[in-house]
């Protein structure tokens, strides 16, 4: 939201619901040792994840993952798909002991978080937060068996566009930084994940997970991606991830003056964030949504929703059974 002057997010407010773009809460699925899409196959994968979305979830993941579902954590009932990263742990700076950092759902500018519990708001959006894409470019959606990842764990610098952390206090969410807030943030740490918008239009996968897909945006927030190059044709819904790390209750246990306290569960800092995604919103939904320029925010007439209170009852089994939460004096599988 950061271009956003308060006149323009005024203006975004009482904007008659006209435009394509979709953002909706997913509750907490599980929180777990497992990425059918880095490691398939592995029970347990190399660190810790924070899923939501459809219950088809598992160590590996293949076909139509929207057939396969029967629920979903996420508002949109027939989007199965999975969203996840990487935890967000406490290291104690003294001690060295680790404690997980909460998820507590988003506060969006229009609307609750209508009752998600933990979890993450997505978006599809076509072109920025208030436009449609429709008479400049067509968005094609995503096919079966699709997935894609942003960021690497081995990045030790500053992440790349679109990957960043904002410091909660009150109502506001200060600027968007490249790496970890470096005072302690009352609200907790905001994360944001953009992914790229153009795709090969041949490729469900690709062997490092992101060289199906082209980032032609360079600037960071909601902002339109520019024109897809020949090698990356297909324009595709541009997905955002934004998840709230409730970091509050460790504030205390962090001395003023010295370094931000928080690691990934891969024990990594700032620049190793990354986010995976699995295409699953069943049949054509997603397409049909992206297609209507009546689609916008929560006012989306031609695709389904259900009551988060229904979402929140959707689970997938504890595939890998460890300690994740507590006190624990090594991260899972580090
Ligand atoms: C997870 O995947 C395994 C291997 O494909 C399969 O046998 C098992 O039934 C799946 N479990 C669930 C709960 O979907
Ligand atoms: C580290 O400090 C925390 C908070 O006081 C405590 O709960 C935890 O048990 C300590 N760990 C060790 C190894 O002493």
């Amino acid at each position: 939201m950061k271009h956003l002057t308060p006149v323009s997010a005024l203006a975004l407010l009482l904007a008659p619901a006209a435009h394509a773009g979709l953002r909706f809460p997913c509750s907490t699925l599980t929180i777990q040792r497992l990425d059918p899409v880095v490691q398939p196959g592995s029970l347990p994968s190399a660190h810790l994840h924070h899923i939501v979305g459809g219950n088809a979830f598992n160590a590996s993941m293949e076909g139509d993952v929207g057939e396969r579902a029967t629920c979903t954590t996420c508002q949109m009932s027939e989007d199965f798909s999975n969203y996840w990263t990487a935890v967000l742990y406490f290291k104690h700076p003294t001690n060295g002991s680790y404690h997980r950092v909460p998820v507590v759902p988003v506060q969006p500018l229009l609307g609750g978080s209508q009752g998600a519990t933990g979890g993450l708001t997505v978006y599809y959006t076509q072109f920025d937060l208030s436009r449609d894409n429709l008479k400049q470019q067509s968005v094609t959606t995503f096919k079966p068996g699709f997935r894609m990842t942003v960021g690497v764990p081995t990045e030790t610098g500053k992440p790349h566009v679109g990957l960043r952390y904002q410091c909660l206090t009150g109502q506001s969410r200060g600027p968007e930084l490249s790496d970890f807030p470096d005072k302690p943030c009352s609200g907790g740490i905001f994360a944001t994940h953009h992914f790229p918008a153009c795709w090969d239009g041949k490729n469900l996968d690709s062997p490092d997970h992101q060289s199906h897909m082209y980032n032609t945006i360079n600037r960071d927030g909601f902002t339109n991606a520019p024109a897809c190059p020949a090698s990356h044709p297909v324009r595709v819904p541009q997905v955002t991830f934004e998840t709230v790390w409730d970091t509050s209750k460790f504030n205390s246990m962090w001395p003023s003056g010295t370094p931000n306290p928080f690691v990934w569960s891969f024990e990594g800092k700032a620049g190793g964030t990354h986010a995976d995604y699995m295409f699953g919103w069943k049949g054509d939904s997603l397409q049909r949504a992206m297609a209507k320029s009546e689609c916008f925010y929560d006012g989306c007439g031609s695709i389904t929703k259900q009551a988060m209170s229904d979402a929140n009852r959707c689970t997938v089994k504890d595939f890998v059974g460890e300690k994740t939460d507590g006190w624990v004096d090594k991260l899972p599988g580090m």
